[in-house]
């Protein structure tokens, strides 16, 4: 099993995807949890299941309330962080939404504005609060002559930021999740010698909430068009998310990883 011993901040982990990753954090030995999400019911029956499992005997868990699409509850979010926590060695910039399935030119521009609200400009903000922050905490680490990897971002894309497909009509989403692929490589080529890594997870169906939404359409007519045939668990989400947190991804930055059961291949 992998080791994560330092401080973790998972947006969006009061349910679904983010709630398994901080819960696979805690279980992985991380100092500190920090639950963000834009529901204060779920971020603190989340960080009260992960203090549950957690394994490092002076673990601590945070849950907080932000609307990561606002610049003020990002800095007020990140503020918490230091504050209880004094550093930030993983970030997951997961919390996302949908939309309604449509055509392009069918799709309202309230809808496009928001979905790129919370999907793309929550995930800059997000991200550049967490650089700052890596930034002035990292004087580089060595551990023999392997950098440390500590100071490490995962930012949550999905199989709509690699390619477009027909059975889920999602423009502003697709668009948004192309984006995150985009600033993701750009940060890690920026941040690469402040030993900082930034890598994102594409996600195919995964049984969470989101896919229940029956909006986004014929849900086992996606299925059946997936090589494996079957969703994805949150938890083989969360095993890529923490392989590439860890020490052994040390060389791993400025990657888009499908974890889609070959439909996005
Ligand atoms: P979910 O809907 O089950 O959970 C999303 C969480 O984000 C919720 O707890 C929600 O309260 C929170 N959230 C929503 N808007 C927010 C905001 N503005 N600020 C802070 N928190 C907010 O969704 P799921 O399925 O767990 O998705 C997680 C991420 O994975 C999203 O970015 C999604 O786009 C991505 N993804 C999901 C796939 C799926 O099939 N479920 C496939 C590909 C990507």
């Amino acid at each position: 099993m992998l080791s994560l011993p330092g401080f973790a901040l998972v947006t969006g982990s009061g349910n679904g995807i983010g709630r398994v990753i901080a819960r696979s954090f805690a279980k992985a030995g991380a100092a500190g949890v920090h639950v963000a999400d834009i529901s204060k019911e779920v971020a603190q029956d989340a960080s009260e299941e992960i203090t549950s499992v957690a394994t490092n005997p002076k673990f601590k868990a945070l849950a907080s309330v932000v609307d990561v699409s606002k610049e003020e509850d990002v800095k007020e979010m990140i503020g918490l962080t230091k504050s209880r926590f004094g550093r930030l060695d993983y970030a997951v910039n997961n919390a996302g939404i949908a939309e309604p399935a449509r055509l392009t030119a069918d799709v309202p521009i309230e809808v496009y504005d928001k979905v790129i609200a919370v999907n793309q400009r929550g995930v800059h903000l997000c991200m550049q609060a967490q650089l700052r922050m890596m930034r002035a905490q990292n004087a580089v680490q060595l551990d023999g002559d392997r950098p440390s990897a500590r100071g490490a971002i995962i930012n949550m894309s999905s199989g709509l930021g690699l390619v477009a497909l027909e059975e889920i009509m999602i423009p502003s989403y697709a668009t948004s999740k192309h984006a995150v692929v985009g600033m993701t490589r750009m940060a890690a080529v920026g941040y690469a010698q402040h030993n900082i890594r930034v890598n994102a997870v594409c996600p195919g169906y995964t049984s969470t909430s989101m896919m229940a939404n029956e909006g986004l359409g014929d849900v086992s007519s996606m299925i059946s068009r997936v090589p494996q045939r079957r969703f994805i668990l949150p938890e083989e989400i969360a095993d890529v998310v923490l392989f590439l947190a860890s020490e052994s991804a040390s060389a791993v930055t400025g990657v888009a990883w499908a974890v889609c059961g070959g439909r996005s291949a």
